[in-house]
């Protein structure tokens, strides 16, 4: 789950390290100029033609500036392997596999960024992306925002796939408690991922028993659960109106070896080799008490680590308890809860799959998805969640063995 407004600040740090005062040419004291871009990772600031904006380069500028700044390599045109070549990315490659990680949001990727356990070697930019090279703890990693919901995750993962020698995909982030058993703070490593965004939408006057279109051709069905919208008002008694039914339906996933064979898919199991190491983690503290805004305070209950439940997001903010209760009880199985809501993970699961990469994805209960007593809690406690969520990588990572840098 992610709040839009807490977004915006920080990409434009990240982006554009702030804004400029260059001359009309964009040249100027090198020591000077230096000292704009904060990052040892790209020191160097590239400037557009007229010197308005500029952005941090790991290497070095265009000789020919550009109506948007750039660096070395980065515009249009090139051939792909001669913008590997131009972006470093050939050489960051050479010394890989690295461990790929995708979070989805600032204030996620914060705690990463920031943590004394992570050192950056380099920072690429693809495609209005910043992909972060460097170790934690030691272990090879490649790491990058993709920002809100589906989207961004599946293109931003795909990107780090195919740019990036990567062969494992970590994915974390904060989320909506989905169930009885989910406590704020507490960290879901699930073992399936499932998508709830996609739906058919039936026609007034068919009924239930009537099939869907394109479902005898198996692309659509009515085997998960359906809401019933058809007598409902928003303003007052309940009403008959036209808005008949919505059906879940599964995602069509390609997936190699086979080219264009679509197989429809509920869920996307996390790799078992990566889940067995995260069985080791169920003892792991985590931390309990938020100090991030003015309602201060400790939780109630002590955070935990839960292994092997499922989770579930869609472009849909969940803060409503009948919706979070029709998940649970229609994605939900028996020792198989859904544990989390949130806007991303099945679309890195998928693309993970797709791609036949292994991944493990896991998300920390920043608030219970509308199931609370009072206000959504996400603004209070994202801050602990996406902690938590960062501990959990950290030792998940010190527990997959190779990847030394
Ligand atoms: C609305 O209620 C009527 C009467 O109970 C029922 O026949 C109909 O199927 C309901 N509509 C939907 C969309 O479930
Ligand atoms: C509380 O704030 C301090 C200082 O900003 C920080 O180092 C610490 O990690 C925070 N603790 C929690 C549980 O958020």
């Amino acid at each position: 789950m992610a709040h839009s407004q807490l977004v915006a600040s920080f990409v434009l740090v990240v982006l554009f390290c702030g804004a400029s005062s260059a001359s009309s040419h964009g040249k100027g004291p090198r020591a000077l100029l230096q000292s704009v871009c904060p990052s040892p990772g790209s020191p160097n600031p590239c400037y557009n033609a007229d010197g308005s904006k500029y952005i941090c380069c790991a290497g070095s500028c265009p000789s020919i500036p550009g109506q948007d700044p750039y660096c070395a390599g980065g515009p249009p045109g090139l051939s792909p392997e001669a913008k590997l070549e131009a972006l470093g990315i050939n050489a960051v490659n050479r010394n890989g596999p690295y461990i790929g990680i995708v979070v989805p949001n600032p204030f996620e990727i914060v705690s990463l960024l920031t943590s004394s356990t992570f050192t950056e070697t380099q920072e690429i930019s693809v495609n209005a992306r910043i992909f972060h090279v460097g170790s934690i703890d030691g272990k090879k990693v490649v790491v990058v925002q993709c920002g809100l919901t589906h989207v961004n995750a599946a293109l931003t993962t795909q990107l780090l796939i195919d740019y990036f020698y990567v062969d494992k995909i970590l994915h974390y982030g904060i989320a909506g408690g989905a169930d009885e058993s989910s406590n704020l703070g507490d960290v879901s490593i699930a073992s399936e991922w499932a998508t709830w965004g996609l739906w058919s939408w039936q026609r007034d006057g068919l009924t239930p028993d009537d099939p869907l279109p394109l479902e005898a051709f198996g692309d659509y069905t009515r085997e998960i659960g359906r809401l019933a919208f058809g007598n409902y008002s928003a303003t007052g008694p309940m009403t008959p109106n036209s808005l008949n039914s919505v059906w879940l339906q599964r995602q069509e996933l390609f997936k190699l070896p086979d080219a264009e064979t679509r197989v429809q898919t509920l869920f996307f199991p996390a790799d078992a080799g990566l889940l067995s190491i995260a069985g080791s983690l169920a003892n792991l503290q985590l931390d309990d008490c938020s100090n991030m805004t003015a309602r201060t305070g400790c939780l109630s209950k002590q955070p935990k680590i839960v292994i092997g439940a499922r989770g579930v997001d869609a472009e849909i903010f969940v803060d409503n308890a009948a919706i979070r209760d029709f998940i649970g009880a229609t994605l939900g199985a028996p020792g198989k809860p859904v544990l989390t809501i949130d806007m991303e993970s099945s679309a890195v699961a998928m693309v993970a799959t797709s791609n036949g990469i292994p991944f493990i994805i896991f998300r920390s209960v920043s608030d219970l998805a509308g199931g609370g007593a009072q206000e959504n809690e996400a603004g209070n406690f994202f801050g602990l969640a996406s902690g938590n969520a960062y501990k959990v990588l950290t030792a998940l990572i010190a527990g997959i063995s190779g990847y030394d840098a």
